[in-house]
């Protein structure tokens, strides 16, 4: 129950709507008995600064950014933690003693959830379509794990600036979201990750590509969870096991204490009604 001393966290981005993010997080706090709740809000671009003073002014205790907010939200922050400095993207922020503080929870989240389908993401060719927020996130931390990363997107300015901040071991390379070059890289893939809005096999049905062409890459991974994938490629892993990874981490920066996985991951298999694996 929501009381005068209630904590409060929130989520901004636009759109919010779908998100399953206060369904992990109120469902959790309620079964750990803890006075919080995770409230989400529509912030457009536009808003975004006022709404950043907003938990400022109103004391939250700290709150999540999504899709489109994820790189302009920087500098209104007091600091960043490395990570997050490093990959220039945040989706989690911090209410601490000297201000607000980001921390970037995808890229860790995500190489969570690859390892618990029995993907270890080493030595791997990775194709990563999109260059926002999570693709940063992701292509940090796949290249600092030795993976052969290329980066495809609409933009090519923005896949080349996440090349260019890529600086582990890992040979990167980027180009342009097209036909060719979506055929050509899912040729070599052990693995697509799929990091904008649209589901792959929409993207491909755009570009003209018959979806049986990702068939033989061995791992398809779509990041959007709000519209039901069509399962293409041999094995695909589920955007639902990343989100809970990532609450998990963003629940351990908040409270200081490790965040209960299982018990994130059951309160959104109940909601959903079926288990994702
Ligand atoms: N499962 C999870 O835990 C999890 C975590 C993080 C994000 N996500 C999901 O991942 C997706 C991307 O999030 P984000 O924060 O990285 O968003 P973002 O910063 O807004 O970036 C979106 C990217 O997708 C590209 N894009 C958008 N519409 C497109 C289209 N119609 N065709 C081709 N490319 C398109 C954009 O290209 P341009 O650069 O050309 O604009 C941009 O590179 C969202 O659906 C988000 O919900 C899921």
């Amino acid at each position: 129950m929501i009381k005068g001393d209630t904590r409060v966290h929130s989520l901004y981005g636009s759109p919010v709507a779908h998100s399953l993010s206060p369904v992990i997080f109120n469902t959790t706090f309620q079964k750990l008995s803890l006075n919080r709740a995770y409230l989400p809000f529509e912030v457009s671009r536009d808003n975004l600064k006022q709404a950043v003073e907003a938990a400022r002014t109103l004391g939250f205790d700290g709150f999540n950014v999504t899709m489109p907010h994820k790189t302009g939200i920087i500098e209104m922050l007091d600091r960043l933690d490395k990570t997050a400095e490093k990959i220039g993207s945040v989706n989690t922020v911090a209410t601490t003693k000297s201000g607000l503080a980001g921390y970037n929870t995808d890229g860790e989240g995500a190489i969570r959830a690859l390892r618990s389908y029995g993907l270890e993401p080493n030595n791997k060719r990775i194709l990563v379509l999109g260059a926002g927020g999570a693709a940063q996130a992701l292509v940090h931390r796949l290249s600092a794990d030795n993976n052969t990363v290329s980066i495809l997107n609409r933009t090519l300015d923005k896949a080349r600036q996440i090349a260019d901040k890529a600086t582990g071991p890992g040979k990167t390379s980027y180009g342009e979201l097209t036909k060719n070059s979506l055929e050509i890289g899912i040729e070599d893939a052990d693995l697509l990750v799929n990091a904008t809005p649209i589901q792959t096999s929409t993207l491909m049905s755009q570009l003209r590509i018959p979806v049986n062409r990702v068939k033989d890459t061995g791992w398809v991974f779509d990041l959007a969870y709000d519209m039901p994938a069509e399962p293409i490629g041999r094995r695909t892993i589920s955007p639902l096991e990343m989100l809970v990874h990532q609450a998990a981490l963003s629940y351990e920066i908040w409270l200081n204490e490790t965040g209960p996985f299982a018990l994130m991951r059951s309160s959104l298999v109940d909601y959903l009604g079926k288990d994702w694996k």
